[in-house]
């Protein structure tokens, strides 16, 4: 039998594409064990997420730290479960250079707009305010510059005029939970 790979999820907040993620592994029993979920927030929804489903759950919240006190850290945790993969799944701190070299082109992100536009945050209003007629969502690998690197995939839609800020970010949601984990099958499996 093929040894299982191993990924690390990183997350700070609700952990949606969390749940899609391991929900999918399940479902077609891949052979990917989620060996850790690493929260930058205590109170990260995705902590319980992890617990539901008995996947060891950490968080490294440590506010008062610099970026790369923090960077240093997280990866003496990460080190410990030798990933195939890094995921980043609404991971709210920006990685450095020395947490990134040792995994080149072994850690994703997934980010609510259609790259390169809108990296950052409010996606959806910006995306209705520049009246855009398409938006949707991309999955890249991982640099120093926030919500940049190679596209590895992206899904999108058109707006329609009833479109609201919240609407979008369902209708993104619904793409970001379908091709996340086909990418991650793809790149590991
Ligand atoms: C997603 O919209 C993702 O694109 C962005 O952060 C959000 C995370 O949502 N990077 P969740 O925590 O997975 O529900």
């Amino acid at each position: 039998m093929k040894a299982k790979k191993n990924i690390v999820v990183l997350i700070s907040g609700y952990g949606s594409n969390l749940k899609a993620i391991i929900e999918y592994i399940k479902e077609k029993s891949l052979p990917i064990n989620i060996s850790a979920v690493i929260s930058s927030n205590n109170n990260a929804y995705g902590l319980t997420i992890a617990k539901q489903y008995a996947i060891p759950a950490y968080v490294i919240d440590d506010a008062d730290l610099s970026n790369k006190e923090y960077n240093h850290n997280l990866l003496q945790v990460v080190k410990s479960f030798s990933p195939d993969l890094i995921i980043l799944a609404g991971f709210m701190r920006i990685l450095t250079k020395q947490f990134i070299t040792p995994y080149d082109n072994k850690i994703l992100n997934i980010h609510p707009s259609l790259l390169p536009k809108y990296p950052g945050l409010n996606t959806h209003q910006r995306v209705l305010d520049n009246k855009e007629v398409e938006h949707g969502c991309t999955i890249h690998y991982v640099t120093t510059k926030l919500d940049d690197g190679p596209i590895i995939d992206q899904q999108k839609f058109l707006i329609t005029p009833n479109d609201t800020a919240e609407s979008l970010k369902l209708k993104v949601q619904k793409l970001e939970h379908e091709a996340y984990p086909k990418i991650i099958e793809r790149l590991v499996v």
